[in-house]
């Protein structure tokens, strides 16, 4: 056999990859690109359920049926048929890189020594992933950030599943929960319940669906206070709502912002928004908007007005220093930016005597500190006196503001703009 013709027949004997994912179930809601890359493979590899759903595409296929635990087999099933030359559908469903076999086939080529150059050919079909299939049977939940958490912890550590869900809830993304219980994981929903009460409305709106666009299809409204009562299962999404979501006629429906703009949605711009523009509280003018509201609330505090606008006290801080006169009788300067941060500690460490002030959750500490309590070393701020010891790690502090009214104060600030501690000088 000559060069050529050998080289032919190594294109010949290259195979393809398809990973499928072929929707929820029906195949109204199945891309064309699915069907025909079904069609043109000569074997087609899925967990069971799978393969019945797709059926009756598979007639003359060489099929693959594999267990559910069975993930990574289904993966190197794929890449030995495909090198021997054969196209190969492995099927999933949904969208088959979203919780599915996408990432761990790909990781199993490249273990193998497959590159994206190799003779066999990958390509990724995408199909509708269940949140979209589901959300679109209860009405619009997902119209405005939304964030996708699966509960399962077969191979993921509960504590970072945990995070997720508390980051997410605590940002005000609406939800939804993928693999949210099964026979074995009945206490994942409870806990991820309770996580998520911390930061949200007990009547926050919650829509369980159950086989989206499958025969057994079932649909349940409840409330995020009574929700891990329900019937949810394998083949549940649970939908959770943000501070916005409202239930209307049994549709759950999360806004997509118009009433910020406009009133009544359809009506007149609020006073101040222009159309096409960013809003007034939009990245360049929400600073603004601060201060006009602090103006009119001289009563509140830094730390209530960073509430009210549920953002740090640091941004409002930032926005303060924007006026060159002061508001409420209070000015604000930044002392230090992070490479500034080293100066301002040894400026404010040589005055004699302060108070520090530290902060925790509503607990508020003062104690009188005098130039010789203080010691710096590796990295460390030591403050050690009758009274008390006390250990900053210089790495912490991300920024310090100067802020005056009767006093003179510097607070240090974090790198997520939290208080840490403030000097009272
Ligand atoms: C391993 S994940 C697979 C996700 C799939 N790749 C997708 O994109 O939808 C399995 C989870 O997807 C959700 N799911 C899949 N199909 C569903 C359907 N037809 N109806 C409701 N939820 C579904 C359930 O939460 C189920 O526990």
């Amino acid at each position: 056999m000559n060069e050529s013709n050998k080289e032919e027949s190594v294109q010949k004997s290259a195979g393809k990859i398809y990973l499928v994912g072929f929707g929820p179930g029906s195949r109204e809601h199945m891309t064309q690109r699915a069907l025909d890359a079904i069609s043109e493979s000569d074997v087609v590899i899925g967990y069971s359920t799978y393969i019945q759903l797709v059926k009756d595409l598979l007639e003359g296929k060489q099929i693959v049926r594999k267990g559910m635990t069975e993930e990574i087999d289904r993966c190197i099933e794929a890449y030995e048929q495909a090198k021997q030359g054969k196209t190969v559908a492995l099927v999933s469903s949904g969208d088959i890189g979203i919780y599915g076999m996408a990432g761990p086939t790909y990781e199993v080529l490249l273990q193998s020594g497959w590159t994206p150059q190799s003779d066999i050919s990958v390509e990724v079909v995408p199909g509708t992933t269940a949140l979209s299939a589901c959300a679109t049977l209860v009405g619009a939940p997902l119209t405005h950030d939304f964030c996708s958490i699966s509960l399962s912890d077969l191979l993921t550590p509960w504590p970072t599943i945990a995070r997720r869900l508390e980051s997410a809830a605590k940002a005000d993304f609406v939800l939804a929960l993928y693999n949210p219980k099964s026979g074995r994981r009945t206490g994942q929903i409870v806990e991820a319940q309770k996580i998520i009460l911390r930061y949200r409305d007990a009547k926050t709106p919650v829509a369980i669906v159950k086989s989206a666009y499958r025969r057994k299809q079932r649909i349940e409204h409840t409330t995020l206070d009574k929700m891990s009562e329900c019937d949810i299962g394998m083949l549940s999404t649970v939908l959770i709502g943000n501070s916005t979501t409202f239930v209307q006629d049994g549709l759950m429906i999360t806004p997509r912002g118009y009433a910020n703009k406009y009133q009544n949605i359809t009506g007149d711009l609020h006073e101040g928004e222009k159309a096409g523009h960013s809003l007034n509280m939009g990245l360049l003018s929400w600073h603004e908007c601060i201060l006009e509201y602090a103006k009119k609330h001289p009563e509140m505090s830094f730390p209530e007005l960073a509430t009210y606008f549920i953002t740090t006290e640091a941004q409002i801080y930032s926005a303060w220093q924007m006026s060159a006169e002061p508001i409420n009788n209070k000015s604000v300067m930044q002392a230090a930016d992070t490479n500034g941060v080293e100066l301002a500690i040894e400026h404010i460490m040589k005055t004699n005597n302060f108070t520090l002030i530290v902060y925790n959750h509503g607990v508020e500490l003062r104690v009188n500190v005098q130039k010789s309590d203080i010691m710096v070393n590796k990295g460390v701020i030591r403050i050690k006196n009758e009274q008390m010891t006390m250990n900053i790690e210089r790495h912490t502090i991300e920024q310090i503001w100067l802020v005056e009214d009767q006093s003179k104060q510097f607070v240090f600030t974090d790198f997520e703009g939290r208080t840490l501690f403030s000097v009272l000088t």
